[in-house]
């Protein structure tokens, strides 16, 4: 089954073509990014007047690189939610228009439920392999799905794409945002998280002291706003320390040795959630990250250690454009949606700015 995807819930504008929710045949990202660089995030309305201008182009890039026409398509699957609602009409609206001049279904699908997908386009990588004799392969169920991104924080035991439990997700902010508002405080620019990870490299990882969030209940839940307000409170203590001294050579060290030290302190909150889920479900086969956070390199090598220590794969998307928002995610989601709940997926659905992913994966 070829199906033609398209994501715009946020600051990008992207169309993929997916073969059998596995096989990229073109994923054509457009994003208006360095529009927002230097304001700490995206301004809404021009965010949804660049989709405007860029769907059509996009669409038309998407078609070409994946050598096709609109003929050869099975179905259209298209996000519907959570996200800017402004954004989401851009995608759905088109969505609509093309499915009804071509005459193909149409799968509304939840944002988050394609970041869910995205570990299966191309096979994934697996930073660490057991149980696997023979190498690369595709996903074994019952899994563990860390799902971290700009607006969510969530933990999955999934039995299926469709059938699964939430464990834990954040009581304040997303773990995304926590990198953006700490690149913010640093003064670095938006996403903070390539900022953050860029300005961190080679700093010393314990050259500040950050908690360690609810390690003491007992909980999968995530909180980041306690790692925010420790900087926040570091760099008071900082630059009043500075002003009494004066501009010093060694500030530009603080600030990497702070962005590694904050980096590790996400990054170890996040693994120690996994790690107690991994001794509550003994019975999951892999661990997945997934959203614009699996990105982070940091916390590949520390989910890989944990992982190699207690002899489990873990698995994140193939390419760095399948964590961050894309198309070809979305297309793999109305597959599996597809695949599992049968042609009552291409029943009408609503745009929604919010919509709990709970709505979808049920117990
Ligand atoms: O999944 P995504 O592209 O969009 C949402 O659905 O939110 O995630 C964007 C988030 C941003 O908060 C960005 O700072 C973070 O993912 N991010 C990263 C990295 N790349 C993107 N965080 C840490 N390290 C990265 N390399
Ligand atoms: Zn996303």
């Amino acid at each position: 089954m070829r199906i033609l995807g398209i994501e715009t819930s946020c600051d990008e504008t992207s169309v993929a073509v997916v073969l059998d929710g596995i096989h990229v045949q073109s994923n054509v990202i457009s994003s208006s990014r360095a529009t927002f660089e230097k304001l700490a995030g995206v301004i809404p309305e021009q965010a949804a007047r660049m989709q405007i201008e860029c769907i059509t182009p996009v669409l038309q890039e998407a078609l070409i690189e994946a050598k096709i026409t609109m003929s050869d398509i099975d179905a259209i699957a298209v996000t519907r939610g959570p996200g800017l609602l402004g954004s989401l009409l851009v995608g759905t609206v088109t969505a609509r228009a093309i499915a009804s001049i071509h005459k193909k279904p149409l799968i509304g699908v939840h944002h988050t439920l394609g970041h869910l997908s995205s570990t299966w386009l191309e096979g994934g990588h697996e930073i660490t392999s057991y149980g696997r004799p023979g190498g690369a392969s595709l996903p074994l169920f019952p899994l563990l799905t860390l799902s971290a991104s700009g607006g969510h924080t969530d933990l999955w035991h999934r039995a299926s794409h469709t059938r699964g439990r939430l464990l834990g997700r954040t009581r304040d902010d997303a773990a995304g945002e926590a990198f953006d508002k700490g690149a913010s405080m640093l003064g670095l620019p938006y996403p903070g998280g390539p900022s953050i990870q860029k300005a961190a490299e080679g700093g010393d990882v314990k050259a500040y002291d950050f908690p360690l969030p609810l390690h003491a209940e007992d909980t999968l839940d995530f909180s980041f706003s306690g790692l925010k307000t420790s900087l926040k409170y570091l760099l008071r203590d900082i630059s009043r320390a500075s002003s009494t001294r004066g501009p010093q050579v060694e500030d530009l060290r603080l600030t990497i040795d702070m962005a590694a030290s904050f980096q590790h302190a996400i990054c170890r909150h996040l693994v120690d959630r996994v790690e107690r889920a991994i001794t509550r479900h003994p019975d999951v086969k892999e661990i997945h990250l997934v959203g614009g956070v699996s990105a982070n390199i940091h916390l590949r090598n520390v989910m890989g250690d944990l992982c190699r220590k207690k002899g489990v794969t873990v698995r994140v998307p193939k390419n760095l454009s399948y964590c961050t928002d894309n198309a070809a995610m979305i297309a793999a989601a109305g597959f599996f949606l597809h695949q599992e709940l049968g042609d009552d997926v291409f029943n009408t659905f609503q745009t929604e700015a919010s919509i709990p992913l709970e709505a979808v994966i049920k117990e």
